[in-house]
């Protein structure tokens, strides 16, 4: 029994608002085998996202939950996403660019099972428009990190991280788009990882079981 439970492919679910890059490198690593997950619902926020697009054409189940008429009361649209995240069986929740901010509601229905991927360094730079400001303010180095959602904004432990040099030439776009070739890997390996069961949540830190790695090293821009 217990190999079997461990031959258990983990259950996404995943939220997005837009074009889904990330979706689709982690679609793509399911599909070439490099993940051991399966995919049981994308949602989005947002009707016309391009990842509900994505999903479709992978067979992948995707449902769009407005959150028109939730003004004021985010939990209950958290409620709504905890009802359907259950119904598809997603182990563990992914935000691949879900851009609202969630409540409680949903932290505490997966405590330490949902992962967001942030385009800078954390704790540098949370929020938004994060590229441009690691350029405005002189950064020599930026990247993105993988970690698990706690109740403050961009603040859960961290995961995996990988750097990318911020050039003196660079542009927001330029620079977003080094940064996301990056995102595209790290996001599935801290899936794949979690997956395999290595990771352990200790405060603040998170603690990978990784007796064939040396110190860890590949936690860095694997
Ligand atoms: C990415 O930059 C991610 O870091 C941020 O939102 C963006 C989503 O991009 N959280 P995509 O929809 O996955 O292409």
């Amino acid at each position: 029994m217990r190999g079997k439970n461990r031959m258990k492919r983990v259950t996404l679910g995943i939220l997005v608002s837009g074009r889904g890059s990330n979706l689709q490198a982690i679609i793509d690593n399911i599909e070439k085998g490099s993940l051991s997950a399966e995919i049981g619902v994308v949602i989005s926020d947002q009707a016309d996202a391009f990842s509900l697009e994505r999903a479709r054409k992978h067979d992948i189940p995707a449902v769009h939950i407005s959150a028109k008429g939730y003004r004021g009361r985010r939990d209950e649209y958290d409620a709504h996403l905890v009802e359907e995240l259950r119904r598809r069986g997603a182990d563990l929740v992914i935000l691949a660019g879900f851009m609202r901010i969630i409540t409680p509601t949903l932290i505490k229905a997966f405590p330490n099972r949902i992962m967001n991927i942030h385009p800078a360094l954390l704790p540098s730079f949370p929020g938004l428009h994060v590229q441009k400001a690691a350029i405005e303010h002189g950064s020599r180095f930026s990247g993105c990190t993988v970690h698990f959602v706690d109740e403050g904004m961009d603040t859960g432990p961290i995961i995996i991280q990988a750097v990318v040099p911020v050039l003196d030439n660079d542009t927001e776009d330029a620079l977003s788009a080094r940064i996301l070739a990056q995102e595209h890997k790290i996001f599935s390996r801290a899936i794949q990882l979690y997956a395999e069961g290595r990771l352990t949540v200790k405060g603040r830190r998170v603690f990978v079981a990784n007796p064939e790695d040396k110190g860890g090293e590949f936690l860095i821009n694997p």
